[in-house]
């Protein structure tokens, strides 16, 4: 067993985005992470559905598409129609986190809760017999290429933990600052599917880098 990589198009260079992901899928990518931004949830903007859709067209890896946006449940029917597999909504952003992962289910599409790492595991325990995927940010969401925030990890074992007990099956994802030391230390801690920007796309070789972040996980 090693540790499932979703490439994070964030990194990718967009004027050659189907060389990117391609080049990822055949690498051996587990599913491809896209980074919806709204200008409000976080300061950046990213893209929508179009973006989706076209990715669709060319890849046959999950989409998995983590929603950085207010009110999220104004756009999941729009993401999940454009062929989001995963779509995932921070308990932030959203009064009401177990009507937006309903409708996300009711969308046909797998769901997901993200939180940040401000926020604490607990929070969202209320939820978790909901969802497919638990994304724990390992960095202030917004922005590729930042530092791994360690304390995050005692939220990693708690999580894992808690699956443990309760009999759950969903994965636990980490996003933000992920490299081949920090991905171990995820893992370790109990975390199944990494997110990688800038240490995926940001040198010459991203097979190379997908390849390091299962062997260094390889157990
Ligand atoms: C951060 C995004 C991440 C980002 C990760 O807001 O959610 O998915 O692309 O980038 P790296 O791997 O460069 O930290
Ligand atoms: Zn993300």
């Amino acid at each position: 067993m090693s540790i499932k990589v979703a490439p994070s198009i964030l990194s990718a260079d967009y004027l050659n985005l189907q060389r990117d992901v391609e080049l990822v899928e055949k690498a051996g990518a587990d599913m491809l992470h896209v980074d919806v931004m709204d200008g409000m949830f976080v300061p950046s903007i990213s893209y929508g559905p179009g973006w989706v859709k076209a990715l669709k067209q060319v890849m046959t890896l999950p989409l998995d598409v983590h929603l950085m946006v207010e009110q999220p449940e104004r756009y999941v029917e729009e993401f999940a129609a454009a062929g989001a597999d995963l779509i995932g909504v921070q308990y932030e952003a959203t009064q009401h986190i177990h009507r937006a992962l309903q409708l996300i289910k009711n969308s046909g599409a797998k769901a997901e809760v993200v939180i940040n790492p401000g926020t604490a595991v607990e929070l969202i325990e209320p939820v978790l017999d909901m969802v497919d995927q638990v994304l724990i940010m390992t960095v202030n969401p917004g922005f590729g290429g930042q530092k791994f925030l360690p304390a995050t990890l005692k939220k990693i074992e708690k999580l894992a933990q808690i699956k443990r007990e309760q009999g759950y099956d969903f994965e636990i994802q980490i996003d933000g600052g992920a490299n081949d030391v920090t991905t171990k230390q995820a893992y370790d801690a109990g975390a199944t599917v990494a997110v990688a920007g800038s240490y995926v796309y940001d040198k010459v070789d991203p097979a190379a880098k997908i390849a390091r972040l299962k062997e260094v996980t390889s157990d």
